[in-house]
């Protein structure tokens, strides 16, 4: 018996990156998948490797900025597959690393509307569809910047710890409903995302901390999706080694 078998997750920015690489885990693990994104020659990708490798997807095109995607994303889940079990609110973007003084405000306002408000529009389309199921799990990709912050990142970092106050609250208002809510912060990991600035490039930011390949952050993933429906909720779980 697969660990997911006759579960349905929604995973956003499944079209690269720890995105994809969660979609394909989960429907390996026999999970029914919805893999999201704004764009679709990818999560087109994404799917069809899953249905190659005998699992069951399909792609959604949708902006997690746009309340009618979000919700045509979760209408459509739940016509294929009966209902959902998992949202993974992964997609993000990090478009500004200058100081604050000479940062840009429509990239801070992307950046917040795509991290924050994305997922709590994601989280708020779901949460009628799990407490129809009884339980279920919303595993938010958070950030350490979002605990700790650092210069250059404001809008990402603000945006990362609204994420984890976000986590917080709908834990407690979800608890009684067996819904667990909990961060998953993957620390470094080589992606499209993390290497378009060389300055900001992993190497730059973090020394010597375990640089992860989108798969490395797997096992934490099935990990949050497979706890028990009373298992540990409104907790930031880390893959990075070191504080700071
Ligand atoms: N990589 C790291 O080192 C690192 C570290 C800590 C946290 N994280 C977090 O991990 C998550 C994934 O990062 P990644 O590095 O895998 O990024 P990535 O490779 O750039 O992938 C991001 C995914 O999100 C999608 N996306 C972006 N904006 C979207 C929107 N408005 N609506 C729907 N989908 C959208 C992208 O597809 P489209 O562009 O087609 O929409 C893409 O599929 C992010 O939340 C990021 O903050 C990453």
């Amino acid at each position: 018996m697969q660990s997911l078998s006759g579960k349905t997750a929604i995973v956003t920015g499944a079209g690269r990156g720890i995105g994809q690489a969660i979609a394909r885990a989960y429907a390996a693990a026999g999970a029914s998948v919805c893999c999201a994104a704004r764009s679709s020659a990818e999560i087109d990708a994404t799917a069809a490797a899953i249905r190659q490798a005998g699992g069951q997807a399909f792609a959604c095109c949708a902006d997690v900025t746009v309340e009618a995607d979000v919700n045509a994303m979760v209408q459509q889940t739940v016509e294929r597959y009966g209902g959902i079990d998992i949202l993974v609110a992964n997609a993000g973007v990090d478009l500004d690393q200058r100081n604050v003084q000479d940062s840009d405000i429509g990239l801070w306002r992307a950046t917040i509307e795509t991290n924050l408000t994305g997922a709590y529009l994601c989280a708020r389309a779901a949460i009628p569809h799990l407490r129809r199921r009884g339980a279920g799990k919303i595993i938010m990709i958070g950030s350490g910047l979002g605990h700790r912050g650092r210069p250059g990142s404001a809008a990402y970092a603000c945006s990362k710890a609204g994420l984890w106050m976000l986590t917080r609250v709908l834990a407690q208002e979800l608890a009684d409903d067996n819904i667990s809510v909990n961060e998953l912060i993957p620390g470094p990991v080589q992606t499209a995302a993390s290497s378009v600035d060389p300055q900001h490039s992993v190497a730059a930011q973090y020394g010597s901390e375990w640089r992860k390949q989108p798969d490395d952050v797997v096992p934490l993933a099935l990990f949050l999706a497979t706890q028990p429906d009373r298992g540990p909720t409104a907790q930031s779980y880390s893959l990075m080694r070191r504080d700071g």
